[in-house]
């Protein structure tokens, strides 16, 4: 089997995020989550909190989530009453009532698109219900135009610990080409605001393949991340799904894709990983590299690829509760009315298997580059190294990974491509359903 993704990148690529397949969550499993809503908890496993801010100043041609543009304050004002509604409804029902919170991650979207005074009364409300002081990690995204000092200081006064600022780029005809709200000049700024104010944890977003990258403006958004010197720094490979205005644009002219073929992302993402390595920078994951591997944990990260409870408010957000995965509604104006009636906006839900919550736990840990077999062991009896023999040695006769009795390890070419490889894990019959 031939796993190189090496041609155009075409429309329909996508991140794996999960397992079984988001196609496969059905509206009929809904009676589940709500069963396990209303039953005793496991309190044991850890639990967190995903908000979704689904507003942005304008939508980037290349993004594919559930976001609304140039919406006005009424329906942001709305929105924030329903979070906090949703909010309300479920610190009340029996599988979260009286637990604490881990971790906290606000998600868009842009949830810096919201003023000082929405977030301070958020967060009045959140901790009135389930506190995230507790929470060892708060992280919040960020979009550089949307925020100035004073948003900033409000954020370390709700308790950010973790910013994740989307630069992308550090060219602003690259950043305009691709339809960013922001340039560079508001980059500087916010950057600047954020070192000032001082948060425990700051991250960068870039992206390998915007429409317009060349190999001299990569260099030189690599050297200027470098200088930077954040904490963390996440490098996406641009995809292509279905929902992108450059799909769109693509279908209906018929035109060929203006994003770079997948050998030259791999190349600009090898070239960043070496000349981060060569400041000091380690390789977290496929996508991350961090200054200090000792101390920067990516707590939401960690429970999220260890299947822990995640509560997911907001329109169209994705959580998981003792064991059963749930997705709310889709649309604004679904969710609004339904929170509004006093329901919990839930669209649809999957129990996976046992086995299916190994595969998901195993792909997603894979994408961190290194997975051991003892705690599957423990958590599943299961020996990871036999379960998966078959694409194991072929992903290693492939030279994407190295392994034996305690641990599977990707070579750098595996890590280059690390989702490319998770298909072969996933059981015969999700491997050629669509994903979302
Ligand atoms: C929700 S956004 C981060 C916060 C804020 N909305 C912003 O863009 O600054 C998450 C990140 O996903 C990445 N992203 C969005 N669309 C992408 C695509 N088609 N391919 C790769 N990365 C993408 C961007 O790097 C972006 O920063
Ligand atoms: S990449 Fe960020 S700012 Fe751009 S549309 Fe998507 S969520 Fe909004």
């Amino acid at each position: 089997m031939d796993l190189e993704t090496t041609g155009t990148t075409e429309i329909g690529s996508y991140f794996v995020s999960n397992y079984p397949p988001f196609s496969q969550w059905k509206q009929e499993h809904v009676t589940r989550i709500h069963d396990v809503l209303h039953e005793s908890p496991d309190a044991s496993i850890p639990m967190g909190l995903y908000i979704h801010i689904p507003f942005c100043r304008k939508r980037c041609k290349f993004c594919y989530f559930r976001v609304y543009e140039k919406q006005n304050a009424k329906t942001i004002e709305r929105y924030v009453q329903a979070l906090q509604k949703e909010f309300e409804m479920l610190s009340q029902v029996e599988a979260i009532k009286g637990r604490t919170l881990d971790f906290a991650y606000f998600g868009g979207g842009t949830p810096s698109y919201l003023s000082s005074k929405q977030l301070l009364s958020v967060r009045d409300r959140l901790s009135s219900l389930l506190s995230w002081e507790t929470a060892k990690e708060v992280t919040f995204e960020c979009e550089p135009g949307t925020l100035n000092e004073e948003k900033v200081k409000t954020l370390k006064e709700i308790g950010i610990t973790r910013i994740s600022l989307g630069i992308e780029s550090f060219n602003d005809k690259l950043l305009e080409v691709n339809g960013r709200a922001h340039l560079t000049p508001e980059v500087y700024k916010a950057y600047d605001w954020i070192q000032n104010v001082g948060f425990p944890q700051v991250n960068i977003d870039l992206i390998a393949g915007m429409m317009g990258e060349t190999d001299d403006n990569w260099t030189e958004s690599v050297e200027k991340a470098a200088e930077f010197a954040p904490d963390n720094i996440t490098i996406y490979q641009m995809e292509l799904p279905h929902n992108t205005i450059i799909s769109k644009e693509m279908k209906e002219m018929g035109v060929t894709s203006p994003i770079a073929d997948w050998t030259t992302k791999r190349r600009w993402m090898n070239e960043a990983i070496e000349t981060l390595q060569a400041k000091g920078y380690h390789l977290a994951s496929g996508n991350e590299l961090v200054k200090n591997p000792e101390t920067d944990r990516f707590v939401y990260r960690d429970n999220l690829f260890r299947g822990n409870d995640i509560v997911a408010t907001g329109v169209s957000s994705f959580g998981h509760m003792q064991g059963v995965h749930y997705q709310n509604l889709d649309r604004l104006e679904d969710y609004l009315e339904t929170v509004e009636k006093g329901e919990l906006p839930i669209n649809r839900a999957l129990e996976p298997s046992e086995h299916q919550r190994l595969i998901r736990e195993f792909i997603l840990q894979l994408k961190e580059g290194h997975v051991l077999t003892q705690p599957f062991q423990e958590k599943f009896d299961v020996n990871i190294i036999e379960e998966f023999s078959e694409a194991l040695e072929n992903q290693k006769k492939a030279g994407y990974l190295t392994f034996d009795d305690s641990q599977v390890q990707l070579t750098r070419k595996g890590m280059l491509q690390a989702d490319s490889l998770l298909t072969e894990y996933f059981e015969p019959e999700h491997r050629m359903v669509r994903y979302t």
